[in-house]
Protein backbone atom coordinates (compact mmCIF):
# COMPACT_ATOMS: atom_id res chain seq x y z
CA UNK A 1 0.00 0.00 0.00
CA UNK A 2 3.09 2.12 0.69
CA UNK A 3 4.19 2.10 -3.10
CA UNK A 4 0.90 2.45 -4.09
CA UNK A 5 0.03 5.61 -2.04
CA UNK A 6 3.56 7.19 -3.26
CA UNK A 7 2.60 6.68 -6.79
CA UNK A 8 -0.87 8.79 -6.68
CA UNK A 9 0.69 11.54 -4.72
CA UNK A 10 3.36 11.53 -7.15
CA UNK A 11 0.71 11.75 -10.20
CA UNK A 12 -1.33 14.29 -7.95
CA UNK A 13 -1.13 17.80 -8.37
CA UNK A 14 -1.94 19.02 -5.12
CA UNK A 15 -3.43 17.28 -2.08
CA UNK A 16 -4.97 13.89 -1.33
CA UNK A 17 -7.23 13.48 1.73
CA UNK A 18 -6.71 10.61 4.14
CA UNK A 19 -10.48 9.68 3.82
CA UNK A 20 -10.10 9.41 -0.35
CA UNK A 21 -7.05 7.25 0.47
CA UNK A 22 -8.22 4.82 3.52
CA UNK A 23 -11.67 4.50 1.40
CA UNK A 24 -9.17 3.74 -2.04
CA UNK A 25 -7.69 0.70 -0.04
CA UNK A 26 -10.15 -0.20 2.80
CA UNK A 27 -7.84 0.43 5.04
CA UNK A 28 -8.37 3.04 8.57
CA UNK A 29 -7.25 6.39 8.28
CA UNK A 30 -4.65 6.00 10.63
CA UNK A 31 -2.93 3.05 8.53
CA UNK A 32 -2.58 5.57 6.29
CA UNK A 33 -0.87 7.65 7.92
CA UNK A 34 1.42 5.10 9.26
CA UNK A 35 2.18 4.83 5.70
CA UNK A 36 2.61 8.02 5.43
CA UNK A 37 5.16 8.35 8.32
CA UNK A 38 7.16 5.46 6.89
CA UNK A 39 7.56 7.48 3.38
CA UNK A 40 8.66 10.55 5.09
CA UNK A 41 11.45 7.42 7.20
CA UNK A 42 12.73 6.89 3.79
CA UNK A 43 13.25 10.58 3.29
CA UNK A 44 9.93 11.90 1.00
CA UNK A 45 9.19 15.38 1.86
CA UNK A 46 5.45 15.29 2.42
CA UNK A 47 3.15 18.38 3.88
CA UNK A 48 -0.32 16.95 5.82
CA UNK A 49 -2.71 19.82 6.61
CA UNK A 50 -5.56 18.91 9.00
CA UNK A 51 -9.06 17.98 7.18
CA UNK A 52 -7.35 18.58 3.79
CA UNK A 53 -4.68 15.51 2.77
CA UNK A 54 -1.26 14.88 1.89
CA UNK A 55 0.97 16.25 -0.61
CA UNK A 56 4.21 14.61 -1.66
CA UNK A 57 6.98 17.87 -2.13
CA UNK A 58 10.04 16.77 -2.48
CA UNK A 59 11.80 12.89 -3.25
CA UNK A 60 15.00 11.84 -1.51
CA UNK A 61 18.09 11.42 -3.62
CA UNK A 62 17.91 7.59 -3.05
CA UNK A 63 18.54 4.71 -5.40
CA UNK A 64 14.91 2.79 -4.62
CA UNK A 65 13.69 0.47 -6.48
CA UNK A 66 10.47 1.86 -6.64
CA UNK A 67 12.38 4.80 -8.15
CA UNK A 68 14.39 2.89 -10.40
CA UNK A 69 12.04 0.57 -12.08
CA UNK A 70 9.81 3.12 -14.04
CA UNK A 71 12.96 4.33 -16.29
CA UNK A 72 14.10 0.19 -16.60
CA UNK A 73 13.00 -1.21 -20.46
CA UNK A 74 15.71 -3.61 -19.68
CA UNK A 75 14.81 -7.48 -20.58
CA UNK A 76 17.53 -9.51 -18.41
CA UNK A 77 19.16 -7.00 -16.67
CA UNK A 78 17.61 -5.37 -13.28
CA UNK A 79 14.25 -7.48 -13.60
CA UNK A 80 14.82 -8.51 -9.67
CA UNK A 81 16.82 -5.42 -7.61
CA UNK A 82 18.12 -6.63 -4.43
CA UNK A 83 18.26 -2.84 -2.57
CA UNK A 84 20.28 -2.02 0.73
CA UNK A 85 21.11 0.83 2.43
CA UNK A 86 24.47 -0.24 3.39
CA UNK A 87 26.49 -3.85 2.80
CA UNK A 88 30.15 -5.25 2.80
CA UNK A 89 30.14 -5.29 -0.89
CA UNK A 90 27.64 -6.05 -3.63
CA UNK A 91 29.98 -8.67 -5.00
CA UNK A 92 30.66 -10.46 -1.24
CA UNK A 93 26.57 -10.38 -1.44
CA UNK A 94 25.96 -11.64 -4.71
CA UNK A 95 28.82 -14.64 -3.95
CA UNK A 96 27.33 -15.72 -1.17
CA UNK A 97 23.98 -16.05 -2.49
CA UNK A 98 22.15 -19.24 -1.82
CA UNK A 99 22.39 -20.94 -5.15
CA UNK A 100 18.53 -21.00 -5.21
CA UNK A 101 18.35 -17.80 -5.19
CA UNK A 102 20.84 -17.04 -8.04
CA UNK A 103 18.47 -15.56 -11.05
CA UNK A 104 20.22 -14.20 -14.32
CA UNK A 105 20.05 -10.61 -14.26
CA UNK A 106 19.63 -9.60 -10.26
CA UNK A 107 21.05 -6.31 -9.84
CA UNK A 108 22.52 -6.31 -5.88
CA UNK A 109 22.69 -2.57 -5.11
CA UNK A 110 24.14 -0.23 -2.05
CA UNK A 111 24.24 3.22 -0.92
CA UNK A 112 27.20 2.71 1.00
CA UNK A 113 29.86 -0.19 1.60
CA UNK A 114 32.04 -0.90 4.13
CA UNK A 115 34.34 -3.51 2.84
CA UNK A 116 34.05 -2.32 -1.13
CA UNK A 117 36.32 -4.57 -2.79
CA UNK A 118 38.36 -3.60 -5.94
CA UNK A 119 40.81 -5.61 -7.91
CA UNK A 120 44.20 -6.94 -6.69
CA UNK A 121 42.14 -6.89 -2.90
CA UNK A 122 42.12 -3.33 -2.99
CA UNK A 123 39.77 -1.03 -0.93
CA UNK A 124 36.99 0.35 -3.43
CA UNK A 125 36.26 3.85 -1.55
CA UNK A 126 32.31 4.27 -1.24
CA UNK A 127 30.88 7.16 0.38
CA UNK A 128 27.25 6.98 0.91
CA UNK A 129 24.61 8.25 -1.17
CA UNK A 130 27.36 9.89 -3.52
CA UNK A 131 28.30 6.63 -5.78
CA UNK A 132 27.06 3.87 -7.62
CA UNK A 133 27.96 0.31 -5.96
CA UNK A 134 26.44 -2.28 -7.78
CA UNK A 135 26.69 -5.66 -9.16
CA UNK A 136 25.00 -7.36 -11.58
CA UNK A 137 24.41 -11.55 -10.99
CA UNK A 138 24.66 -13.56 -14.48
CA UNK A 139 24.34 -17.16 -15.92
CA UNK A 140 26.09 -16.77 -19.42
CA UNK A 141 26.86 -19.80 -21.31
CA UNK A 142 30.15 -19.33 -21.93
CA UNK A 143 33.33 -21.35 -21.44
CA UNK A 144 35.53 -19.88 -19.23
CA UNK A 145 38.35 -18.50 -21.56
CA UNK A 146 35.66 -15.91 -22.57
CA UNK A 147 34.98 -14.98 -19.08
CA UNK A 148 36.58 -11.59 -20.69
CA UNK A 149 33.94 -10.76 -22.67
CA UNK A 150 31.82 -9.80 -20.18
CA UNK A 151 34.35 -7.48 -18.63
CA UNK A 152 35.00 -6.01 -22.43
CA UNK A 153 31.29 -5.52 -22.77
CA UNK A 154 30.00 -4.03 -19.39
CA UNK A 155 33.04 -1.98 -19.41
CA UNK A 156 32.21 -0.40 -22.75
CA UNK A 157 28.11 0.32 -21.85
CA UNK A 158 29.01 2.20 -18.57
CA UNK A 159 31.92 4.37 -20.68
CA UNK A 160 29.21 4.60 -23.70
CA UNK A 161 26.25 5.75 -21.10
CA UNK A 162 29.34 8.27 -18.96
CA UNK A 163 29.47 9.73 -22.22
CA UNK A 164 26.04 9.99 -23.37
CA UNK A 165 24.83 11.39 -20.09
CA UNK A 166 27.65 14.07 -19.39
CA UNK A 167 28.36 14.85 -22.84
CA UNK A 168 32.20 14.05 -21.94
CA UNK A 169 34.57 11.69 -23.81
CA UNK A 170 35.79 8.57 -21.19
CA UNK A 171 38.64 6.85 -22.18
CA UNK A 172 39.09 2.87 -20.95
CA UNK A 173 42.29 1.43 -19.05
CA UNK A 174 42.63 -2.14 -19.90
CA UNK A 175 40.92 -3.79 -18.81
CA UNK A 176 37.98 -2.11 -17.62
CA UNK A 177 38.54 0.90 -15.61
CA UNK A 178 36.84 3.98 -17.23
CA UNK A 179 38.89 7.11 -17.15
CA UNK A 180 38.39 10.51 -17.75
CA UNK A 181 41.69 13.24 -18.75
CA UNK A 182 43.86 10.13 -17.19
CA UNK A 183 41.76 10.01 -13.52
CA UNK A 184 39.85 6.92 -12.47
CA UNK A 185 36.05 7.61 -12.53
CA UNK A 186 34.69 3.72 -12.49
CA UNK A 187 36.10 0.43 -11.50
CA UNK A 188 34.92 -3.45 -12.68
CA UNK A 189 35.57 -6.42 -10.37
CA UNK A 190 34.36 -9.38 -12.27
CA UNK A 191 34.44 -12.75 -10.27
CA UNK A 192 33.45 -16.43 -11.56
CA UNK A 193 31.66 -18.41 -9.13
CA UNK A 194 32.06 -22.19 -10.03
CA UNK A 195 34.75 -24.44 -11.18
CA UNK A 196 36.89 -24.08 -14.58
CA UNK A 197 34.57 -26.54 -16.31
CA UNK A 198 31.31 -25.19 -14.70
CA UNK A 199 30.67 -21.97 -14.23
CA UNK A 200 28.01 -21.34 -12.17
CA UNK A 201 27.33 -17.64 -12.10
CA UNK A 202 29.87 -14.83 -13.01
CA UNK A 203 29.11 -11.35 -10.93
CA UNK A 204 29.83 -7.99 -12.53
CA UNK A 205 30.42 -5.28 -9.91
CA UNK A 206 30.63 -1.63 -10.82
CA UNK A 207 31.86 1.03 -8.76
CA UNK A 208 31.02 4.33 -9.90
CA UNK A 209 32.00 7.86 -8.24
CA UNK A 210 29.28 10.12 -9.21
CA UNK A 211 28.88 12.56 -6.87
CA UNK A 212 31.94 12.21 -4.61
CA UNK A 213 33.98 15.75 -3.40
CA UNK A 214 37.76 15.23 -3.81
CA UNK A 215 37.90 15.29 0.35
CA UNK A 216 36.13 11.74 -0.20
CA UNK A 217 39.15 9.89 -1.58
CA UNK A 218 41.41 8.44 0.65
CA UNK A 219 44.82 10.89 0.10
CA UNK A 220 46.73 8.80 -1.93
CA UNK A 221 44.50 8.50 -4.51
CA UNK A 222 43.26 12.07 -4.65
CA UNK A 223 45.52 12.59 -7.56
CA UNK A 224 44.35 9.66 -9.67
CA UNK A 225 40.41 9.58 -8.88
CA UNK A 226 38.05 11.62 -10.07
CA UNK A 227 33.74 12.12 -10.23
CA UNK A 228 30.84 12.73 -12.47
CA UNK A 229 30.15 15.93 -10.34
CA UNK A 230 33.78 16.91 -10.21
CA UNK A 231 34.06 16.45 -13.83
CA UNK A 232 30.55 18.30 -14.89
CA UNK A 233 30.76 20.49 -12.12
CA UNK A 234 27.47 19.61 -11.60
CA UNK A 235 25.09 17.10 -9.18
CA UNK A 236 24.51 14.24 -10.99
CA UNK A 237 21.04 12.03 -10.81
CA UNK A 238 22.17 8.89 -9.64
CA UNK A 239 18.53 7.17 -10.62
CA UNK A 240 18.98 8.35 -14.23
CA UNK A 241 22.30 7.04 -14.74
CA UNK A 242 21.89 3.78 -13.06
CA UNK A 243 18.77 3.37 -15.20
CA UNK A 244 20.75 4.21 -18.54
CA UNK A 245 23.86 2.09 -17.19
CA UNK A 246 21.11 -1.24 -16.94
CA UNK A 247 19.47 -0.21 -20.10
CA UNK A 248 22.14 0.08 -22.12
CA UNK A 249 24.05 -2.94 -20.40
CA UNK A 250 21.35 -5.06 -20.83
CA UNK A 251 21.69 -4.40 -24.90
CA UNK A 252 24.81 -5.18 -25.14
CA UNK A 253 24.68 -8.57 -22.77
CA UNK A 254 21.26 -10.03 -24.48
CA UNK A 255 22.86 -8.71 -28.43
CA UNK A 256 26.34 -10.78 -27.24
CA UNK A 257 24.44 -13.68 -26.09
CA UNK A 258 22.77 -14.24 -29.49
CA UNK A 259 25.88 -13.16 -31.37
CA UNK A 260 29.01 -15.77 -31.63
CA UNK A 261 30.94 -13.53 -33.31
CA UNK A 262 32.67 -10.79 -30.49
CA UNK A 263 33.99 -8.94 -33.01
CA UNK A 264 31.46 -5.55 -33.07
CA UNK A 265 31.69 -5.10 -29.64
CA UNK A 266 35.91 -5.85 -29.63
CA UNK A 267 36.31 -2.97 -32.06
CA UNK A 268 34.65 -0.40 -30.11
CA UNK A 269 35.95 -1.57 -27.05
CA UNK A 270 39.58 -1.17 -28.57
CA UNK A 271 38.52 2.34 -30.23
CA UNK A 272 37.96 3.48 -26.42
CA UNK A 273 41.19 2.02 -24.95
CA UNK A 274 43.96 4.53 -24.22
CA UNK A 275 46.62 2.19 -24.39
CA UNK A 276 47.38 0.93 -27.82
CA UNK A 277 50.22 1.70 -29.80
CA UNK A 278 51.65 2.80 -26.67
CA UNK A 279 54.75 2.39 -24.32
CA UNK A 280 53.54 0.50 -21.20
CA UNK A 281 54.14 -0.89 -18.05
CA UNK A 282 52.66 -4.03 -16.96
CA UNK A 283 53.00 -5.27 -13.67
CA UNK A 284 52.03 -8.54 -12.74
CA UNK A 285 52.51 -9.69 -8.48
CA UNK A 286 56.03 -8.65 -7.92
CA UNK A 287 57.18 -8.61 -12.11
CA UNK A 288 57.27 -5.60 -14.42
CA UNK A 289 57.49 -6.01 -17.47
CA UNK A 290 57.85 -3.22 -20.42
CA UNK A 291 56.61 -3.03 -23.76
CA UNK A 292 53.84 -2.00 -26.55
CA UNK A 293 50.50 -2.26 -26.23
CA UNK A 294 49.75 -3.67 -29.83
CA UNK A 295 46.13 -4.64 -29.44
CA UNK A 296 43.66 -7.15 -27.67
CA UNK A 297 43.52 -10.71 -28.64
CA UNK A 298 39.54 -12.34 -29.14
CA UNK A 299 39.16 -13.22 -25.24
CA UNK A 300 40.08 -9.92 -24.44
CA UNK A 301 43.57 -10.62 -23.40
CA UNK A 302 46.33 -7.78 -24.03
CA UNK A 303 49.17 -8.22 -26.38
CA UNK A 304 52.41 -6.72 -25.63
CA UNK A 305 55.29 -6.81 -27.92
CA UNK A 306 58.33 -7.16 -25.42
CA UNK A 307 61.36 -4.96 -25.90
CA UNK A 308 63.01 -8.30 -27.20
CA UNK A 309 60.89 -8.40 -29.79
CA UNK A 310 58.93 -10.89 -28.97
CA UNK A 311 55.38 -10.97 -28.46
CA UNK A 312 53.12 -11.84 -25.31
CA UNK A 313 49.95 -12.41 -24.19
CA UNK A 314 48.36 -11.22 -20.94
CA UNK A 315 44.88 -11.94 -19.35
CA UNK A 316 45.32 -9.22 -16.16
CA UNK A 317 47.70 -6.98 -14.93
CA UNK A 318 47.91 -3.73 -13.66
CA UNK A 319 48.66 -1.47 -16.77
CA UNK A 320 50.04 2.14 -17.02
CA UNK A 321 51.39 4.06 -20.03
CA UNK A 322 55.66 5.35 -19.78
CA UNK A 323 55.23 9.07 -20.17
C1 LIG B 1 38.65 -1.82 -9.44
O1 LIG B 1 38.78 -0.81 -10.14
O2 LIG B 1 39.61 -2.27 -8.84
C2 LIG B 1 37.29 -2.48 -9.35
C3 LIG B 1 36.39 -1.75 -8.41
C4 LIG B 1 35.02 -2.38 -8.32
C5 LIG B 1 34.16 -1.74 -7.25
C6 LIG B 1 32.76 -2.27 -7.28
S1 LIG B 1 31.67 -1.34 -6.24
C7 LIG B 1 30.43 -2.54 -6.43
C8 LIG B 1 31.11 -3.89 -6.42
N1 LIG B 1 31.24 -4.39 -5.08
C9 LIG B 1 32.50 -4.44 -4.69
O3 LIG B 1 32.89 -4.79 -3.56
N2 LIG B 1 33.30 -4.06 -5.68
C10 LIG B 1 32.56 -3.72 -6.87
Amino acid sequence: MKDEILNLLKQSNGYLSGEYLSNLFGVSRAAVWKSIKQLEKEGYVIFSKSKVGYQLVDIPDRLYPCELKPYLFSSILGNEIYYFDELDSTNSYAKNLPDNFIKEGIVVLTEYQSKGRGRFNRHWVSPKYKGLYFSFILKPNISFDNIGHLTILFALAVCKTLEDHTKKTFEIKWPNDILYQGKKVCGILTEVNGEIDAIRHVIVGVGINVNSDIGDFDEDIRHKATSLKIITESKVDRILLLSEIINNADEYYASYSEDVDFMTILSEYKSKLSILNKEIHISIGSNLIKGTAIDIAHNGALKIKLRDGNMREFISGEVSIIQ
